[in-house]
């Protein structure tokens, strides 16, 4: 089982949509997967229209079980635990409590059925976004490239360094660095791509066929779909189906572009 975070410090990058998409591209191409929502703005539940009335917050505070709090097939093959505002009083609430940045990680260390944990976490390093980052094995960065975001991701593999140091036993590795919101039209997008070029560390794990701006992806959310089921035939359909189908081979293809050859051709070695 892998556990994937999508971080990135900086606001508004797709963090949300890449979560919900990677989980419910997992699940459509057949893994049993865990969408976790670690960030209390509770976007997920609103976007998959998923009610319920125990969240991480009572999975966090032990006022509830796992089974208390998830909620079972919300899509097939898709489980999901969301979170609502009620969630930003943990950090407060938590305040005394030892080893509070791993509560997640000994919470779920027992969970099995699942082929994979997708994780979204906040713009923003508070408590929970730690604890997903400390139950996480692997962690995806997305970062819009019709702005400023690179100085995010950068931030946010500080904070990915400073996790290695602290607890040097956990395994965080960078799965990709995922462009989204592409129009390679624009400078914007160019100058995105060259940043993120320069860059040492994020330029190894650069998934350069990113998924490109579609306005879509926005309608379909809003209409509490995801991209397959609002508009199946878009590009971020297509976009968001390449890179389940790299994350599922193992994320060794990073370097696959549009007209490459991209990780369909590795199929065989199914790591999600
Ligand atoms: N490929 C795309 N093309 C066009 N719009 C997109 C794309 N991906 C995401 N968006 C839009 O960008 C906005 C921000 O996306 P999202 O909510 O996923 O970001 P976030 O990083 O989770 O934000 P926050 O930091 O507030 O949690 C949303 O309106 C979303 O619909
Ligand atoms: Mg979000």
């Amino acid at each position: 089982m892998r556990q994937i975070a999508i971080a990135n410090m900086k606001g508004g990058v797709g963090k949300t949509t890449t979560a919900i998409h990677l989980a419910a591209g997992l699940s459509r191409q057949g893994a049993r997967v865990l969408l976790v929502d670690a960030d209390p703005q509770g976007n997920v539940a609103h976007a998959l229209a998923v009610r319920r009335e125990r969240t991480i917050r009572d999975l966090m505070l032990g006022q509830a079980s796992f089974d208390d709090v998830v909620a079972r097939g919300v899509r097939e093959r898709l489980d999901v635990i969301t979170a609502t505002p009620a969630a930003f009083t943990l950090e407060a609430q938590l305040a005394g409590e030892p080893q509070r940045e791993t509560i997640l990680a000994r919470r779920l260390k027992t969970l099995n059925g699942y082929d994979a944990v997708v994780l979204d976490s906040s713009p923003a390093m508070n408590l929970l976004a730690y604890n997903a980052l400390l139950y996480a094995s692997h962690v995806i960065v997305p970062v819009s490239m019709d702005g400023m975001a690179i100085l995010g991701a950068r931030q946010t593999l500080a904070g990915v360094h400073q996790i290695r140091e602290l607890w040097p036993d956990r395994r965080l590795d960078l799965l990709a660095v995922l462009p989204t919101s592409v129009n390679v039209t624009t400078n914007a997008t160019r100058a995105a791509f060259e940043a993120l070029a320069d860059d040492e560390e994020m330029r190894e794990r650069l998934y350069r066929r990113g998924i490109r701006q579609c306005i879509d992806v926005t309608y379909a959310l809003a209409q509490r779909q995801t991209i397959w089921e609002y508009a199946p035939r878009s590009r971020a359909a297509e976009d968001y189906d390449a890179f389940v189908r790299f994350v599922r081979t193992g994320g060794a293809d990073v370097s696959a572009d549009r007209d490459g050859r991209d990780a369909k051709a590795r199929e065989g070695q199914t790591v999600v």
